[in-house]
């Protein structure tokens, strides 16, 4: 497997590569990999000839007083991670190969980005959505791969792929959970041993939501109701927001019908986590 750090080396050898007619799949990561990540690379290697992870921890979706500086990193494990799958390529720029001193060129999205997570985190879709461009453009993949965890991120780059024409196929990989129910995040590191525990009320409330919407549930209200109690009951957990809405345009529905998406953002001490469920035909 190759470490490359520059876009001029990434560009040569996914040439090389198209020009012995093989597919590439491109999972981005911001690194400290999990099972979750690892279950994308899987489903890549699995899709693609070649593989290419890219391993950024990409500043501009960060707000000034969220967690970038002490996002947790271990680009060694990482790429350990990757070799064991079969990746072809890691590739992991500086934040200056990616952003030049005078980068003034935004790629943001109405409507989608404004609810949910959008709203507690004004500019953090922006980020997104120009880094994952960025790396479309850089890695010229045939497919890209992202977690079903980031609920709304995946919305907004199947819609971003829709709105520019990018010819690249979104494949969106299913949540993965401890043995215990929690969602394998790389902030899941911050918690302590209390925090730990307590946070498996999110998992707790998705389980709940999730049945009562497969008992026939229909009322937005009313499971939103229930879920917000469940996770009231924990004293550790503080709610940023609960949510049902539309699973296409990311707006809130009184009505939950496939294709819907009910998520949540819990703060547990200092670190907030995310879960959600889909609601499908
Ligand atoms: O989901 C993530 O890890 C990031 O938002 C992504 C897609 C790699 C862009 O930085």
């Amino acid at each position: 497997m190759e470490k490359v750090y520059t876009i001029k080396e990434v560009r040569e050898q996914v040439k090389a590569w198209k020009k012995e007619g093989l597919s590439v799949g491109l999972v981005p990561t911001m690194g400290y990999l999990h099972e979750g990540h690892a279950s994308l690379i899987q489903k890549a290697v699995e899709q693609n000839d070649k593989v290419v992870v890219s391993v950024f921890l990409n500043p501009t979706q960060f707000g000034p007083t969220e967690d970038l500086e002490a996002y947790p990193r271990d680009f060694e494990a990482d790429c350990k991670l990757c070799e064991s799958i079969g990746a072809a390529l890691v590739f992991h720029p500086e934040p200056s190969e990616m952003y030049a001193s005078d980068f003034c060129t935004w790629v943001d999205m109405d409507v989608l980005s404004k609810t949910l997570c959008g709203k507690s985190r004004p500019i953090h879709f922006r980020g997104v959505c120009t880094v994952v461009s960025k790396l479309f453009n850089i890695v010229t993949p045939d497919r890209a791969y992202f977690g079903q965890k980031d609920a709304q991120q995946l919305a907004i780059i199947r819609r971003m792929v829709r709105d520019l024409n990018m010819d690249i196929e979104i494949v969106g990989c299913p949540i993965v959970r401890e043995e215990d129910g929690l969602a394998k995040s790389s902030r899941n590191t911050y918690l302590n041993e209390e925090e730990r525990k307590a946070a498996l009320i999110l998992s707790k409330s998705v389980a709940l939501g999730k049945k009562m919407v497969a008992d026939g549930e229909t009322s937005a209200t009313v499971v939103k109701e229930a879920m917000i109690k469940k996770i009231e009951s924990e004293p550790m957990a503080k709610i940023d927001y609960v949510e049902a809405v539309d699973g296409l345009s990311m707006q809130p529905v009184e009505e939950i019908k496939a294709p819907a998406l009910v998520a949540m953002a819990v703060y547990i001490g200092k670190t907030r986590l995310i879960d959600n469920f889909i609601v499908e035909e």
